[in-house]
């Protein structure tokens, strides 16, 4: 028997979606590269959820059976609502990959992690076996943190020693992350908590600095990593 699934609504993003005809664009690309039987990372995020619905779309047209291995709920749910089967890393190694991401550099250093899934996506991204990252133009930087702050995701009992350690990386701002429709801080998917941080300079140490430090479960700082990106 079926459940009832009003609950997961039709798939609608939180917001209007930015530089959507370009995410649009990266997503069909991503689609055409599915083929039956794939096991198959799905990233969080607007360019993901997208790409998702492509994939979707490409799948029932084609009557082609895959696996999704989804790094959040909300990717989760999108896939149950349009019908696409998933696993966890548990009991599926995914061929490939795609995600979002925040900020790309010239070498394809990325930050990731505004929708606090960094995680999950680093564990998928490690996993597979080929990486695309999927962006429109106004991910590409010439120096990390143009934009974003790095997200740190941290143990709760963690929170005060953690910030003591990174306050002494050279640091500029470490904000906690607030939850919106929530009262207090944003609580991961992995029960923790986020902390966003800006520092005067990136260096290809700082992503496994900031994992030496106890309490830290995961940065959204990809330094190094062999990802094809599309946009
Ligand atoms: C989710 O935690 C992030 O890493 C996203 O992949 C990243 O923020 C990109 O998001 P958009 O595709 O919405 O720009």
């Amino acid at each position: 028997m079926d459940w009832n699934r009003e609950i997961l609504q039709k798939p609608q993003w939180k917001e209007e979606i930015t530089n959507r005809e370009q995410k649009e664009r990266v997503a069909k690309i991503i689609a055409e590269k599915v083929q039956e039987g794939d096991v198959i990372g799905f990233g969080s995020g607007s360019t993901s959820y997208l790409a998702a619905i492509e994939i979707a779309n490409k799948i029932q047209t084609e009557n082609i059976k895959i696996t999704a291995i989804p790094t959040s709920y909300e990717i989760e749910m999108l896939c149950t609502y349009l019908g696409i089967p998933t696993a966890s890393l548990e009991n599926k190694k995914p061929d490939w990959c795609f995600d979002g991401a925040d900020e790309v550099d010239n070498d394809n250093w990325m930050i990731k992690g505004r929708g606090a899934a960094m995680f999950n996506e680093k564990l998928n991204i490690k996993s597979a076996g080929k990486i695309y990252i999927l962006i429109d133009e106004s991910k590409r930087v010439n120096k990390l943190g143009e934009k974003f702050p790095i997200p740190v995701e941290v143990n709760p009992n963690a929170l005060n020693y953690v910030k003591q350690e990174i306050s002494n990386m050279g640091v500029t701002s470490i904000e906690l992350r607030m939850a919106l429709k929530k009262d207090g801080p944003v609580i991961t998917q992995n029960g923790n908590l986020i902390l966003d941080v800006r520092f005067n300079d990136i260096d290809y140490m700082l992503e496994k600095k900031l994992k030496e430090i106890t309490g830290v479960i995961e940065t959204g700082l990809f330094i190094g990593y062999n990802v094809e990106v599309i946009s």
